[in-house]
């Protein structure tokens, strides 16, 4: 794979660089992307049936089984060579900062601390009615098929339904996490967009503030995109590939 060596220059020399993620750097993990028109997770639901807290409340047991469904393809699999290559980054440029839209925990277990995770996490699930943190019990959830109708826990401190712990659509995003995204766009120097579609505000402003800001922005994904006319370098791709490849040019080959 050959790069414009610009685009290596400008990396080798950051001094911040953002790596902001969607769904398609765990795809080569086996985990379902959002809307991808034959395999996407939204292809076979309608989001707001499943991700609102109206479908909350009308079909607890449809979507807690569709969450836990997700949370054991998750723990099953494992982080894939795009999570490696950024983790591996980290080690490289004087600061790393992971933006992810994603709900799994496959950043942490390539090795990158501190992730901000806009949209939440499936694996801290909280109350729905008084917001304490709830304790999954540990291991694999042990669910059949696709999982869809497992009634949720009731809280051990008010009783209420616990929740999976993620951003449903007509939710704020976390302030604390959005508010350390957009001061890292502040002060980043280059930008990776990787794996998203770039659809779902306010997450996806982050690479156009980032290119308005002047940072350069490295976007990777085997489709067009919104962000294609402003980021400086489009890479069309699979996100494993790409980032390991990009890896390579930048320092060589690295140890998996
Ligand atoms: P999407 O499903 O909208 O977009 C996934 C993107 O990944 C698409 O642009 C694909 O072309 C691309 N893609 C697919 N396979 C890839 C691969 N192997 N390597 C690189 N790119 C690949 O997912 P997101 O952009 O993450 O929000 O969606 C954003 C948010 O919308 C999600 O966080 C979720 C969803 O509704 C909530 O649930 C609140």
């Amino acid at each position: 794979m050959q790069f414009d060596t610009l685009m290596i220059a400008r990396l080798r020399a950051a001094r911040h660089v953002i790596v902001f993620t969607g769904a398609g750097v765990s795809q080569e993990s086996g985990i379902p992307t959002f809307r991808d028109a034959m395999t996407g997770l939204w292809s076979n639901f309608n989001p707001e049936d499943l991700a609102t807290v109206e479908a909350f409340t009308a079909h607890p047991d449809q979507v807690w089984g569709w969450y836990e469904w997700r949370r054991k393809a998750v723990m099953i699999t494992q982080p894939n060579p795009a999570h490696q290559a950024i983790a591996a980054m980290a080690a490289h440029v004087p600061k790393l900062t992971v933006v992810t839209q994603n709900v799994d925990d496959l950043h942490e277990r390539a090795g990158i601390q501190g992730v901000i995770h806009l949209h939440g996490s499936l694996h801290e699930p909280r109350c729905s009615d008084c917001g304490r943190q709830y304790e999954l019990p540990a291991g694999v959830p042990d669910i059949e098929g696709d999982g869809m109708h497992v009634m949720p826990p009731r809280c051990n401190h008010c009783g209420g339904w616990v929740r999976p712990g993620v951003v449903w659509f007509g939710e704020p995003l976390p302030g604390d996490t959005w508010g350390q995204a957009k001061e890292a766009v502040r002060s980043c120097d280059l930008m990776f967009s990787i794996g998203t579609s770039a659809v779902i505000y306010p997450a996806a402003v982050m690479p156009f503030e980032a290119a308005e800001r002047g940072a350069c922005v490295i976007q990777v994904n085997p489709m067009p995109t919104d962000l294609d006319p402003v980021a400086s370098f489009n890479l069309r791709g699979k996100a494993g590939e790409v980032m390991a490849a990009i890896f390579n040019a930048a320092w060589g080959p690295h140890e998996r």
